[in-house]
């Protein structure tokens, strides 16, 4: 029997990555529902839309008729019901927050239809820890997406045990649909591929910054020097990310593992950019301003002019 696709798609939380996947589904030809507790959420994301459908047009090519259809495909709602009434895929992206998650699969389960499909979009958590809550584990497993969906298009697919094999065909089918390429990941683990080297990445740099050792700039440059031709450095990729769910990992996985220094760089990420409303490029800044933050410059990595060297020295001083 050939894999179904699954057209009607809803994205439910309208957050960073949730407008992502929405906009990439509809702009591959999917009919997408996005959801939101809040019309705020809503708002956002729309504003979002039109960025990247500027993004769309100057990097990808795409002319004004494909994001007019990727614009009709689209639909917002805060009606959960009537959200996921037609979904063949719901796909989860509310906050990195067990207790949140579990309580929207429990409020969902009520309302899909009997052939729907389920899938986290979850950075580090695993499906076996939800599975149940959504009343059908055996259609639901991970499809977790990476930031900047439209450039960098990786789909990890992580089952749990009891995920039958026909959901992980009819999501590899998606995945593939809406122009990723498949990650599949042969075991549970939290962070999957992705994160399991995102995240200590993350965290190294956010010490670095926390314990006063070195700086942004700093930090990115070294990174960029050793990675020649990648486009930004740890702390550039922080504000991809987003400070809110850096933070959620941080405090999450900080009080989970009983590690103080983690704990420690979630306070400073409360204290230094949520609470200044600075949550990464989503807002305009983080550690860096947008949209011409300072590593895309030219001449970032260069080696400095001699005029630099009283101001280098000073900072090795610690000053
Ligand atoms: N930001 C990233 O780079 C990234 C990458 C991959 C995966 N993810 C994962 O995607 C998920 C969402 O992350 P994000 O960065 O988009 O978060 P975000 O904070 O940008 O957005 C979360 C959205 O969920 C909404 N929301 C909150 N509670 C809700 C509820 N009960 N029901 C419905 N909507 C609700 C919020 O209004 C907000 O719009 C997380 O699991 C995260 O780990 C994030």
């Amino acid at each position: 029997m050939q894999t179904p696709s699954l057209d009607n798609v809803t994205v439910l939380g309208a957050g960073v990555l949730g407008g992502q996947i929405a906009w990439q589904s509809a702009f591959k030809g999917k009919n997408v529902v996005m959801y939101d507790l809040h019309e705020e959420g809503l708002a956002h994301c729309r504003t979002a839309q039109l960025r990247y459908a500027d993004i769309y047009m100057q990097d990808l090519g795409a002319t004004e008729a494909m994001i007019e259809q990727a614009r009709a495909r689209l639909e917002f709602t805060t009606d959960m019901a009537a959200s996921v009434a037609a979904a063949d895929l719901v796909i989860e992206a509310v906050p990195e927050v067990p207790d949140v998650k579990t309580a929207v699969y429990r409020e969902l389960a009520a309302y899909l239809p009997d052939h729907t499909l389920v899938a986290t979009n979850s950075s580090t958590l695993l499906p076996s820890q939800f599975a149940e809550a959504t009343g059908r584990p055996e259609k639901y497993c991970t499809l977790h997406f990476a930031n900047l969906i439209w450039a960098l298009n990786v789909g990890e697919i992580m089952a749990h045990p009891t995920t039958a094999e026909a959901t992980l065909q009819a999501v590899t089918r998606f995945t593939i649909e809406i122009g990723m390429v498949p990650i599949p990941v042969q075991k549970e683990q939290n962070g999957y591929v992705l994160n399991t080297l995102l995240v200590p990445m993350a965290n190294a740099a956010q010490t670095l910054v926390t314990n006063g050792v070195s700086t942004p700039d700093y930090i990115d440059r070294t990174y960029m020097i050793m990675n020649r031709g990648c486009t930004m450095g740890p702390c550039g990729i922080m504000d991809v990310v987003g400070m809110t769910t850096l933070y959620n990992i941080f405090s999450h996985w900080g009080e989970d593992k009983k590690d103080e220094q983690m704990l420690k760089n979630a306070r400073y990420i409360k204290e230094n950019f949520i609470d200044h409303g600075k949550l990464g490029v989503h807002t305009g800044e983080g550690y860096y301003t947008y949209p011409h933050p300072s590593y895309q410059a030219e001449g970032f990595l260069d080696v400095p002019d001699l005029t630099e060297v009283d101001h280098i020295a000073r900072i090795a001083l610690g000053a």
